[in-house]
């Protein structure tokens, strides 16, 4: 049995999701057909989304992967809008097709950041698949190919999401906090 705070109940079952992200990988696969594409997850939170994504997309020049770090600087359960980057790529974007992989978007001010910071270095293109879109906190407009789920403003956690105390992001199904407990 899994152990999931007090008052946490299942948001999106691990079924739901498998069965969007096999749909995403398909839209992607099918748009970008025979070119080779660069898949970016953004760490930490994007690398349950991303190793279920990678492994169902079939480019026909195949796919390679970069890394990329960042966190928000602030409380627990909201962005400060303070942006870090904590790690970077090791070989250059410059006319390659990039897709970064997110796990969710909030204020927006992390992807709007990186997104910034990849088209600096000149790709060919760039796109980005989110699987939440938590669409009632947006600051800023951030363009985003694909979206999993939109989802309330609650405090989310597991699939990649870290929850409280920094624990839960190794859970297969995406758990809410109640909104009494959001701190
Ligand atoms: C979380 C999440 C996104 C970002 C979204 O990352 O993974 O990257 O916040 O919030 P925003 O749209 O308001 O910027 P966090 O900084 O918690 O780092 P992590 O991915 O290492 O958990």
């Amino acid at each position: 049995m899994e152990l999931i705070p007090p008052g946490a109940e299942i948001l999106i079952p691990a079924a739901e999701i498998e069965r969007r992200v096999a749909e995403i990988a398909g839209e992607i696969t099918a748009s970008y057909e025979d070119r080779s594409l660069v898949v970016i997850p953004l760490l930490k939170g994007g690398f349950m989304f991303a190793a279920d994504l990678v492994r169902r997309l079939r480019i026909g020049s195949g796919v390679t992967l970069e890394f990329v770090g960042a966190s928000s600087y602030g409380e627990e359960t909201s962005s400060s809008g303070e942006v870090r980057l904590t790690l970077d790529t090791s070989t250059p974007l410059a006319g390659r097709d990039v897709l970064l992989v997110e796990d969710i978007i909030d204020t927006g001010l992390t992807l709007a950041y990186i997104q910034k910071l990849v088209l600096s270095r000149v790709p060919a293109s760039l796109r980005t698949a989110v699987l939440l879109d938590k669409k009632a906190r947006r600051r800023v407009d951030v363009e985003v190919s694909w979206v999993g789920f939109e989802i309330p403003d609650r405090f989310v956690f597991g699939y990649g999401l870290d929850g409280p105390g920094g624990l839960y992001r190794n859970l297969g199904d995406i758990f809410a906090l109640a909104p009494e407990d959001r701190r």
